[in-house]
């Protein structure tokens, strides 16, 4: 399956804060939508993703503070991206690879969407489901 298929599914709805946003604004955000990640965007322009991780390593880990702590201080900047037209095998090995769990969707330079690893097993599971049902009625039908 591409990504362009599982964005269809899920929607290209991207969760972002501004760099000048504090970790704990980010925190709130990230709990209200229930997410573990969210992209920086100052306009339509993506400076980096902060997550969960971030937030354990470079806040509680070094004693700061969120409330203090800017995002664009402890965001990831150097950002692994997909296009539309990867697909799911693509997204395993980025996400194995480079030890991540989100990967943002960039079509024509622009973002057009984000993927976590939740999406992509749910994604390789319906395929698997999808080829099971189409044997079945293989078999059952010769
Ligand atoms: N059943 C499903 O369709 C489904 C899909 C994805 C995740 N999940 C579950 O959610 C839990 C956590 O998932 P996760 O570790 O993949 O990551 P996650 O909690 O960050 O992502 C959960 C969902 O929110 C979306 N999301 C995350 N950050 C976003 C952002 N900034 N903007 C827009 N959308 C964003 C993801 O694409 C995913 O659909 C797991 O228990 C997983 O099984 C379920």
């Amino acid at each position: 399956m591409k990504v362009r298929e599982i964005l269809r599914q899920k929607g290209s709805a991207v969760v972002s804060v501004p760099p000048t946003a504090t970790v704990l604004d980010a925190l709130k955000v990230m709990a209200e939508k229930n997410i573990g990640g969210v992209l920086v965007m100052d306009g339509e322009k993506v400076l980096g993703i902060f997550t969960e991780r971030d937030y354990a390593r470079k806040i509680v880990l070094k004693g700061k503070t969120s409330a203090e702590s800017r995002i664009s201080e402890v965001m990831v900047t150097e950002l692994v991206t997909v296009t539309p037209d990867h697909d799911t095998s693509d997204c395993m090995k980025l996400m194995t690879t480079n030890a991540i769990r989100h990967l943002p969707v960039m079509e024509n330079g622009k973002l057009v969407g984000l993927i976590s690893i939740g999406d992509v097993v749910k994604a390789v599971i319906d395929e698997q489901q999808s080829t099971i049902q189409h044997l079945e009625q293989y078999i059952a039908g010769s």
